[in-house]
């Protein structure tokens, strides 16, 4: 991994400190309400790439003062989540290509590739977790009666929503089997009562296949929820690493130490020792009860659904925890800004596929991914078809990815004006569109035809070559490279508007 430049966050309370300390938190000591209040300001904060927000005096749902602050919008900015994984923003696409490199172990074929590979073997080595015991005796536990999740200052984001929501929990889960390593996702929390509440996994997530695996045997599953700790972890729960990679391990790796991780007390998983609160429980095999309606990434309302019932059996938090929360709704949203991390971090790796491709961006406006403009070097006819058919494929993330858009590397995936132009001059309705049906979708994407079975339409925007065209294609318009060095030169003395500098040496 490249060496990090920022120290390794061993605690949420580290990375505070060092938020804190670059002017990149504010502490709010007026009352603020967990219903709606916190969102529309968090919103707006958001929107304006704003700094984290630490409430001091939060209200809860019942109206009582809570007894714990509220961190929102800490990874609301690229940089923010950048230093979360110990660099800084323009650093990331060189973790990407490391993390690419991790993601395909290979045999060394020699003593010279040994030493090459070494920095990624140590690495490796530091994954393995330590157990660490002496942390939790420190720590508050509530078990038994004492159990209440309604002490908890958890968020009402939207009008409408049935009850508080624990919005940036992390879920850890093991399957039955002796061994497997645990996963960890971040799936939202409805509280139902003092010590039950009802986890809403999408079908698709670690989670819910680790569920069904323990229901399958008619046995509860036991969980563990984090709420708030290192950065690290956190954002290692939010990414699509493989099965077999535990994200606590991956954690260690981005940290650069291994994870120090504690028994919880009531069940038999294993938490990050400096964890603010944690929430241990057992999920039914078998009862479930209706979840929602609560706003979703996407903008709109989700559906009500039955998900399975989780029965808590302790909470233990450090002696002053500090509770993170954030909202999800239309983009901007904290997890749409993860999400443009993520297209960063995940490029080389896709590339490592498709090396032609030269970029390509999930519009986070498209809700993350379901847009995708790519941009290829292309070499021969068909190519862009190959492309689109391939990415559709090789991530099941990319499966819900709706529109493909393919240019050529001289056009901006980034930018609308570009690919719109690419778009209406490089391709025909009759001949560049690939549209398939009957392929899986995102079970919350209410405009597919049936519930996680959809369309795919790719627009092929790329110029046309050989046998891709009978007719003289266009030649694109470009300056003079001289004239517009001359121009340049004289600019400033030709008085003309100063705003019209901007477009210099554009055709
Ligand atoms: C703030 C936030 C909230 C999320 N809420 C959910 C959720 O309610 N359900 C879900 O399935 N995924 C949710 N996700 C996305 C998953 O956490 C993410 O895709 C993760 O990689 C899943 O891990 P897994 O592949 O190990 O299951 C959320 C992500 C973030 C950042």
């Amino acid at each position: 991994m490249p060496s990090r430049t920022l120290p390794a966050f061993r605690s949420l309370g580290d990375f505070i400190a060092h938020l804190e300390a670059a002017d990149e938190l504010v502490r709010v000591s007026e009352p603020i309400s967990v219903v709606h209040e916190m969102t529309e300001i968090h919103r707006r904060v958001l929107r304006g790439n704003g700094r984290a927000l630490l409430f001091e005096h939060a209200v809860k749902a019942d109206g009582a003062r809570s007894e714990m602050p509220v961190l929102v919008n800490l990874f609301g900015t690229l940089k923010r989540i950048a230093w979360g994984l110990g660099v800084e923003a323009d650093a990331l696409p060189a973790l990407g290509e490391a993390m690419a490199e991790l993601s395909r172990p290979e045999m060394p074929d020699g003593l010279g590739e040994v030493l090459r590979k070494l920095p990624l073997a140590r690495a490796a080595l530091s994954m393995r977790p330590r157990q660490v015991n002496g942390d939790v005796d420190r720590r508050t536990v509530l078990s038994g009666e004492a159990v209440d999740l309604t002490r908890l200052p958890a968020q009402v984001s939207w009008p409408g929503e049935p009850g508080p929501l624990i919005t940036w929990p992390l879920v850890i889960t093991r399957g039955p089997e002796a061994g497997t390593p645990e996963n960890v996702g971040v799936y939202r929390i409805q509280i139902l009562g003092r010590d039950s509440a009802i986890i809403r996994w999408l079908p698709h997530r670690g989670g819910a296949g680790h569920h069904r695996m323990w229901r399958d045997r008619g046995m509860e599953m036991p969980v563990a929820v984090v709420i708030g700790a290192d950065p690290a972890t956190m954002l290692a729960a939010v990414f699509p690493l493989p099965e077999t990679l535990s994200e606590l391990r991956f954690a260690g790796l981005l940290r650069g130490e291994r994870p120090r991780l504690a028994s919880c007390v009531s069940v038999p998983l294993r938490v990050p020792a400096d964890a603010e609160i944690v929430i241990e429980g057992f999920v039914s095999p078998t009862q479930t009860a209706p979840e929602g309606p609560y706003g979703d990434h996407t903008g709109y309302y989700g559906d009500v659904e039955s998900f399975p019932v989780t029965r808590v059996t302790a909470m233990t938090m450090r002696k002053k925890p500090v509770y993170l929360s954030t909202f999800t709704g239309r983009p901007p949203d904290e997890p749409s800004r993860i999400g443009e991390a993520l297209n960063i971090l995940f490029l080389p790796l896709i590339r490592r596929s498709f090396p032609e491709i030269t970029d390509l961006w999930f519009p986070p406006e498209a809700c993350s991914y379901r847009i995708a403009v790519v941009a290829i070097d292309k070499r021969y006819p068909g190519q862009a078809r190959r492309v689109m058919l391939g990415l559709w494929s090789i991530l099941p993330q990319l499966s819900y990815t709706k529109f493909l858009i393919l240019v050529d590397h001289d056009i901006n995936v980034r930018d609308w004006e570009d690919v719109a132009w690419a778009v209406s001059t490089r391709s025909d309705p009759s001949r560049d569109l690939v549209v398939i049906d009957g392929t899986p979708i995102d079970n919350l994407d209410f405009a597919s035809p049936k519930l996680g079975l959809g369309g795919k339409l790719g627009i092929d925007a790329t110029n046309k070559i050989g046998s891709e065209t009978e007719r003289k294609w266009g030649r694109r318009l470009a300056m003079d490279p001289a004239i517009v060095g001359r121009i340049d030169e004289i600019w400033d003395r030709l008085g003309v508007d100063p705003r019209a500098s901007a477009a210099r040496g554009a055709a």
